[in-house]
């Protein structure tokens, strides 16, 4: 009793050929947007000579991106990840012929610089469905089996897929292929008339959320992903160089580009390849020299990333952030910055008279061991450093100057054995 099972397998060889068809005859032009889609080098769209790295190339039609057959979502450069489209494969039963007819696909990314990523989960929706995920090249099979108690979906449960109505499963690291299969000895001719399918797709993780809806009505699930769900892919550079120490070695072909950027390096299963990064502190596109390369991010300019709650200086790769002038502390914290009582102004405020010498620094040395120092981003203090200082001298010019008096507030105090420690 064979069942009737088309199996599709989509290739996503190098793109030469897409590359080529625009090359006849138009002008060479390069795009990196379609449909309001980023499409950053070495990704492009177009017949340039350096408009993408060859196995990089995307297709531009109707405004929509495609790498080969598949659609493409987004691609990210600082992950190394890009969305596309892949097709739900599905077991149904037919009234007719009384067979179970199954539409299966899979994916072949051998020879593109892609795999699929281990943040997908092959997931599985129906309540007699048995499905396959299996590469027979890695002799990798594995499998994941749903079922609905008594025939019935009251028992799933919004948003759980864990066996009842849902099954999801996780994939090794460096699968490049895939197809899905139905197992035969599940099937879904006694319950057709109200859960006729079972589906199962390799799907980003992050974009599924069980609803019994799937289930209740025919083809729901299909419908619901318009017959497609987003799959991530996982890229990197893999011609030339297996890691990032070959890879320097040739810096005509080494692709991170730009002079601050850095290199990582890439493995997953047995492939080795390399990826580029910003440096910290920089973004933009590491593939690029120059001007479209990596950039300073000025963080004064984006005080909800990078909070500063005294004077923001940027510099090349960083900033930095002071307490404004009058006040000391540190800057990087809310309210951190406090009043500097060594100013002309504190200093007279605080009195007239000159404290003892041995007074002073015993309270240093308590201060220093008190919690309240410990605000203060300041070099540790040294305890025993502090008997051979010169208190004297050091001391007596500011309480010569200030004219001092013996009344210190613990506040007062705390901010004097901060300023001697320096
Ligand atoms: C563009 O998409 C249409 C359908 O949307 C398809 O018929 C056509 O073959 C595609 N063209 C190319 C060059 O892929
Ligand atoms: C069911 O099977 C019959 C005979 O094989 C076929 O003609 C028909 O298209 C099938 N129906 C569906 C909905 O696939
Ligand atoms: C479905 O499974 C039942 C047993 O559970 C079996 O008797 C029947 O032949 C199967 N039908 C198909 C179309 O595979
Ligand atoms: C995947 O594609 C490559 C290149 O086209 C081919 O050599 C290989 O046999 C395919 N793998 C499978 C399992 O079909
Ligand atoms: C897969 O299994 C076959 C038979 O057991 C074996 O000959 C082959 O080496 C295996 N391939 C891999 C990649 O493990
Ligand atoms: C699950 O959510 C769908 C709507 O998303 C709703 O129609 C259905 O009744 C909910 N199922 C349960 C068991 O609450
Ligand atoms: C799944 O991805 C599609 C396409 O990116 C998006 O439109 C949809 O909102 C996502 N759904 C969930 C639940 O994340
Ligand atoms: C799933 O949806 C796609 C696109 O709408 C359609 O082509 C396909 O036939 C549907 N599959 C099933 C089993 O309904
Ligand atoms: C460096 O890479 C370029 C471009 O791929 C290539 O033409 C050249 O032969 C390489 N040089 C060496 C020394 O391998
Ligand atoms: C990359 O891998 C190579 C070879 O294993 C190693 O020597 C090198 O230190 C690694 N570089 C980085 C940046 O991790
Ligand atoms: C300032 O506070 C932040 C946040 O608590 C901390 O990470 C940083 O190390 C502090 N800076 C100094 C110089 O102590």
């Amino acid at each position: 009793m064979a069942s009737y099972s088309e199996l599709t397998i989509l290739r996503l060889t190098i793109a030469f050929a897409a590359a080529a068809l625009l090359a006849g005859g138009a002008e060479a032009q390069c795009l990196h947007t379609c449909g309001g889609i980023d499409i950053p080098y070495p990704f492009g769209v177009g017949s340039g000579d350096d408009c993408a790295l060859p196995g990089y190339e995307i297709v531009c039609n109707n405004s929509r991106p495609f790498y080969v057959d598949v659609e493409v979502l987004s691609i990210s450069l600082q992950l190394g990840q890009m969305r596309v489209m892949t097709p739900i494969s599905s077991s149904c039963y037919n009234t007719t012929s009384r067979k179970m007819d199954s539409n299966r696909w899979g994916f072949n990314l051998t020879t593109a610089p892609f795999m699929l990523s281990d943040s997908n989960k092959f997931t599985v929706v129906g309540c007699r469905s048995l499905a396959y995920i299996s590469d027979p090249m890695s002799n990798y099979t594995s499998g994941c089996a749903s079922s609905c108690p008594g025939d019935t979906v009251v028992s799933a449960t919004n948003g759980t897929c864990s066996g009842i109505g849902c099954c999801q499963t996780t994939i090794p690291r460096g699968l490049e292929y895939y197809e899905v299969s139905f197992g035969e000895s599940l099937n879904t001719s006694e319950i057709y008339n109200h859960t006729p399918c079972s589906y199962a797709v390799l799907m980003d993780y992050s974009n599924f959320t069980f609803s019994t809806s799937y289930l209740a009505s025919p083809l729901k699930f299909n419908t619901t992903y318009g017959g497609e769900a987003p799959v991530m892919l996982d890229w990197a550079i893999f011609w030339g160089a297996p890691d990032c120490v070959e890879a320097q070695k040739n810096l005509t072909s080494y692709a991170c580009k730009s002079d601050h950027s850095v290199c990582l390096n890439y493995s997953s299963g047995d492939q080795l390849a390399y990826m580029c990064n910003c440096n910290k502190g920089y973004q933009g596109n590491p593939y690029l020299q120059g001007s479209n390369g990596c950039q300073d991010i000025n963080e004064c300019e984006h005080p909800e990333s990078y909070s500063c709650y005294g004077e923001c200086r940027n510099k090349d790769g960083g900033f930095d952030c002071f307490c404004q002038a009058g006040t000391r502390g540190n800057a990087s914290i809310p309210g951190g910055c406090q009043k500097n009582f060594l100013t002309p102004k504190a200093q007279v405020a605080i009195g007239t008279t000159r404290p003892a010498m041995a007074l002073v620094a015993e309270e240093l040395r308590r201060l220093a061991l008190a919690d309240e120092v410990q605000r203060y981003p300041q070099p540790p203090l040294v305890l025993e450093e502090l008997s051979f200082v010169d208190m004297g001298s050091t001391m007596s010019i500011w309480y010569d100057e200030s004219k001092t008096s013996g009344v210190y507030s613990l506040e007062n105090k705390a901010v004097l054995s901060t300023e001697f420690a320096r």
